[in-house]
């Protein structure tokens, strides 16, 4: 939920920790800050806000170049949005940026205040660095390993000792890398705070202590050196930058024709066997958001071409159920991540791992926490994504999900091979959506000053409402609710009035007409409809946008690119900050 990075090197701190800082912000983003020392003397500026505010007071502020440093921008999630939450933290000789969540802050911190600790703010981070403190008789690494294991909850930490000239990383259940430069050393939770200054990266394992000096990095676990695994990251690309776009969400929708040719030409003839569901009976897909929502897209898929019973759950929900296995063996449980780190997910995965079940990770982040645990994974290859509001990760989520319908369907017989050629036509498709952007421009002037909106749709047009409704919400904060078109009159129809928009999603000829007559029930009631639908029907509407038509098993991926320009655009005509929601943080590591 935090972004932290922490240099340790020759070349000017403080505008690499915020250049570090402006590529996390997507992590957080209501206040920032940065401490940087040269071993004797320390100094640490804070701002609430965005990273920009921290960056103008740096610059105006401070007093001294360090040698090296820590620096945070953050979303709160235990205690208010204020200059004294805001880290780095600091208690006695220990100086410290935290993501994660410390469940047992309450009962640390009254043991410490009883001891005479004295605090000044809200967080349960503040807590970790009076703990350290506490613990610490001049032997750094000791206190952290005492500290930590007093600590119930998630923790990623880079730390600095008053007098000492390195610094200390150290994780559990939240991300942290290392990073090996040209004799220069990081920490950060993501590879893209590190640009391309890096080499090579080391995931840093549970509860080892990474100690980062000016000349070396040595791995302590339980205070005995221990090696730790370096991963070449040379050809990772780094490139975050918008390009000729005026954000990050349209140049990310932009790219999703060329992502999907890409993965396609690596994977549509492969035997990639992770694409194989033909040894399950039950499928459990686990996500949160638009994730879940490609898994419910995925569950048509699969259901109607593979003949495998789907059931979708919101990891959040999931992972405290009364589970249920009909058939252990013969289950799977798909958990889908554009992170990799999302906290709910995480734990399924750890559940599903304990009780035997076999768990695939559908992943886009390399070396993520669910890459890493899963016992099998398919990368989604949509590289960085920096726009808070998913759009290509779906897509990708999606494809896999339908490669592995399609591909499972082929095996039992279901399907001949030569269906797979279908997809070849994918790419163009999303590039004639591109091309209808006036028209979708043009809905969006016709709607972006509404309140609020509904979305319907049955089966897979319902899974592409779901996801059409959230981008819409999250980017534009247009009231936004998605209903399966014929539960909409078993109560939430009394909302309707003279002009309130429903949004009908239609692709599915199976239940075309059903959708119909339900979006004239609510026209009857006053509603204006807005008709979402191919050039398979022609279908006479006041207000409609007709995309191309595709195959089943590939529709969801040419008609929710149309929806999140439309999204986009009526975000940009309200002047919304898309890049970066209020309330929102992209990588939701805390349950
Ligand atoms: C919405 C959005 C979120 C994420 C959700 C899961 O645009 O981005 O709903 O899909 O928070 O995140 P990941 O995929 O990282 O697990």
């Amino acid at each position: 939920m935090c972004g932290i990075i922490g240099y340790n090197g020759k070349r000017n701190v403080k505008k690499i920790l915020i250049e570090g800082l402006k590529a996390l912000e997507y992590r957080g983003y209501d206040s920032a800050g940065i401490a940087i020392s040269d071993g004797k003397n320390k100094e640490i500026i804070k701002s609430v806000g965005r990273v920009k505010a921290l960056e103008d007071k740096v610059n105006n502020e401070s007093k001294m170049d360090g040698l090296f440093g820590i620096a945070h921008t953050r979303w709160a999630t235990n205690g208010g949005v204020t200059l004294s939450n805001a880290h780095p933290h600091t208690n006695g000789k220990v100086t410290l940026v935290h993501n994660g969540i410390i469940e047992n802050s309450d009962s640390l911190k009254e043991n410490l205040k009883k001891k005479g600790v004295k605090f000044y703010g809200d967080t349960d981070s503040e807590v970790v660095a009076a703990l350290i403190n506490y613990y610490y008789k001049g032997d750094a690494l000791k206190a952290i390993c005492d500290a930590v294991k007093d600590l119930e909850g998630s923790y990623a930490l880079v730390i600095m000792f008053d007098g000492d000239t390195k610094l200390y990383a150290i994780r559990k259940d939240s991300p942290l890398i290392i990073g090996y430069g040209d004799n220069e050393f990081f920490a950060a939770s993501d590879i893209s705070a590190l640009g391309n200054k890096v080499k090579s990266i080391v995931y840093l394992d549970t509860n080892v202590v990474a100690v980062l000096s000016q000349k070396d990095i040595k791995y302590y676990k339980d205070l005995k050196e221990v090696k730790e695994k370096i991963v070449d990251i040379k050809n990772y690309n780094f490139d975050t930058s918008k390009g000729e776009y005026k954000h990050y969400m349209l140049k990310e929708i932009m790219e999703e024709a060329q992502l999907v040719r890409c993965f396609l030409s690596k994977y549509l003839y492969s035997d990639f066997s992770e694409f194989d569901l033909t040894p399950y009976k039950y499928i459990d897909i686990v996500a949160c958001g638009s994730a879940m929502h490609a898994g419910l897209a995925g569950k048509y898929i699969i259901e109607k071409y593979a003949s495998i019973k789907v059931s979708v759950n919101m990891a959040s929900e999931y992972r405290y159920e009364d589970k249920i296995y009909l058939d252990k063996e013969h289950t799977l449980i798909i958990l889908i991540s554009q992170s990799g780190e999302t906290a709910d997910t995480i734990a399924a995965l750890r559940e599903a791992k304990e009780s035997g079940i076999k768990t695939l990770g559908i992943v886009n982040r390399e070396g993520s926490t669910i890459a890493r645990e899963s016992d099998m994974v398919i990368m989604t290859d949509a590289g960085i994504e920096t726009a808070v509001a998913t759009t290509k990760a779906y897509i990708m989520q999606v494809l896999v999900l339908s490669l592995m319908g399609i591909k499972t369907s082929i095996k039992i017989g279901k399907l001949e091979k030569n269906v797979l050629d279908e997809y070849k036509k994918l790419p163009s498709l999303i590039e004639n959506v591109y091309s209808k952007k006036e028209e979708i421009k043009d809905l969006a002037n016709k709607v972006y000053k509404i309140d609020n909106c509904f979305f319907i749709g049955r089966l897979i047009d319902y899974a592409i409402s779901m996801e059409a409704s959230l981008k819409l919400k999250e980017v534009s904060y247009i009231h936004s609710e998605c209903y399966a078109s014929g539960e909409l009159k078993h109560g939430t129809i009394s909302l309707i009035e003279n002009g309130t928009v429903v949004f009908a999603i239609i692709t599915d000829k199976n239940i075309k007409d059903k959708t119909l007559s339900n979006l004239k029930e609510v026209e009857s009631r006053g509603a204006r409809g807005i008709l979402i639908t191919t050039d398979e029907f022609d279908i006479p509407y006041d207000l409609k946008l007709t995309l191309p038509y595709a195959e089943y098993f590939i529709e969801p991926m040419v008609v929710v690119p149309a929806l999140q320009l439309l999204s986009y655009y009526v975000a940009d005509l309200r002047g919304c900050d898309i890049d970066k929601p209020k309330n929102l943080a992209k990588s939701v590591t805390v349950e």
